[in-house]
């Protein structure tokens, strides 16, 4: 039995197979490689030491993905692939809402058709209403949700919706919904990681190109919120321990612990650092200089997030274990390495 990973040679994605294979179970990757590239997975496969199955496809091409599961024998999908930049999302809505949500749709509509019932789906703490009175406590997975501000962040809590509404019409379902905060870092050798397609919109990939040297100063969006210096907390999360909860994921679903009122968890450390932390702790991790600059806020952000992930160790018996050192140590051994991302593999004036 098959574990299919739709999006899998993405940033999370890849990181999450390794972590599958050293838990022992079996997957084939699907991907339409719309913002990934192959070369991920041929460094999962060195990391793992086997190959990897790997189907080119898209989840909105129904006649592909039933071909998948005439392949192989497919028990359980976690399923990552979507877009997910907030900014493009505001700019083409349809494109988002087409591959997000229609593209889960069909993906559902086809696991049905072949008995599939077990999904583990990749959700986001953007799902969490902006102006919640919750914004200065930790967020925990029953507050408010779908007072969303961009269509990236209404598509996920569309799915949500969906998948909630398909269990209640079919409770053979069991479904598990992860609600990533921020995931940084990389595999700890250095050679998977985020590779961001043009200018990054997230903080810690802009962070690592300005170390590298790519990019020469950081903009950080806004010094007046109200936090201790002024610049915006957010929750980050080592991207290992981000892919262990779904290893943890898989286990539940086949436990007899599976609770289908249980199964929103929010994956984040619960703990938050401001922007100005985060530039600080990656310069004294590479021994690079970030140089900064303060501009406006940046539209449609907010002052604090962070996790109460206290269910997802209750309950998955999962917590984050890797702190803030070990995500920029790890982050800045993948950009040095790869200051270009799969594209280039060496930089030679970059810090080993
Ligand atoms: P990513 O872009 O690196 O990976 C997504 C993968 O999905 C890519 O390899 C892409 O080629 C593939 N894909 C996209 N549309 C597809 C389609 N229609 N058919 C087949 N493959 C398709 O992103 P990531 O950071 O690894 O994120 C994985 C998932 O986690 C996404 O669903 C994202 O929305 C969600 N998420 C990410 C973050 C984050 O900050 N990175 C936070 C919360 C949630
Ligand atoms: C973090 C902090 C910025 C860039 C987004 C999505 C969310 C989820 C994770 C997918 C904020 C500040 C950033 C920069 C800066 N993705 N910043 N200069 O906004 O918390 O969440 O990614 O689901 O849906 O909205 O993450 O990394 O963009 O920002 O000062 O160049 O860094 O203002 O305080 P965010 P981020």
């Amino acid at each position: 039995m098959k574990i299919l990973v739709t999006g899998a040679a993405g940033y999370i994605g890849s990181h999450t197979l390794v972590e599958l294979a050293n838990a022992g179970y079996e997957f084939v990757v699907y991907d339409n490689l719309s913002n990934s590239s192959k070369e991920s997975i041929n460094r999962v496969s060195k990391i793992i030491g086997k190959d990897i199955l790997f189907e080119q496809g898209d989840i909105r091409d129904t006649k592909r993905v039933q071909e998948v599961f005439e392949k192989y024998d497919i028990d359980w999908v976690i399923h990552f692939a979507g877009l997910k930049a907030v900014g493009e999302s505001v700019e083409k809505p349809l494109e988002y809402y087409d591959n997000n949500v229609i593209g889960t749709i069909r993906l559902l509509e086809v696991m049905k058709e072949y008995n599939c019932k077990k999904i583990v789906f990749s959700s986001s703490a953007t799902v969490y209403d902006e102006k919640s009175p919750y914004n200065y406590t930790p967020l925990r997975e029953t507050d408010p949700t779908g007072d969303t501000t961009n269509p990236y962040g209404t598509s996920k809590y569309m799915i949500e919706r969906i998948l909630n509404d398909l269990y209640i019409s079919d409770n053979e379902f069991k479904i598990v919904i992860l609600r990533y905060f921020n995931p940084v870092g990389a595999y700890e050798s250095g050679t998977i990681g985020e590779d961001p397609s043009g200018v990054p919109n997230n903080l810690m990939p802009y962070i690592s190109q300005t170390a590298v040297g790519k990019r020469e100063f950081l903009s950080v969006f806004g010094d007046d919120y109200d936090t201790k210096d002024g610049t915006g907390v957010r929750d980050y999360i080592h991207v290992v321990d981000l892919a262990d909860a779904h290893v943890k994921a898989i286990d539940y679903i086949n436990s007899d612990k599976f609770n289908a009122n249980i199964s929103i968890f929010n994956i984040g450390t619960g703990f938050g650092y401001s922007v100005l932390k985060m530039i600080k702790a990656y310069e004294r991790a590479s021994n690079k200089q970030v140089p900064y600059k303060i501009v406006p806020r940046r539209s449609g952000d907010i002052a604090v997030c962070y996790a109460d992930s206290s269910l997802a160790k209750e309950v998955l018996g999962w917590e984050a274990t890797r702190d803030l050192e070990a995500m920029c140590r790890d982050s800045w051994k993948w950009q040095s390495n790869n200051p270009d991302g799969y594209k280039e593999k060496k930089c030679n004036n970059a810090k080993k």
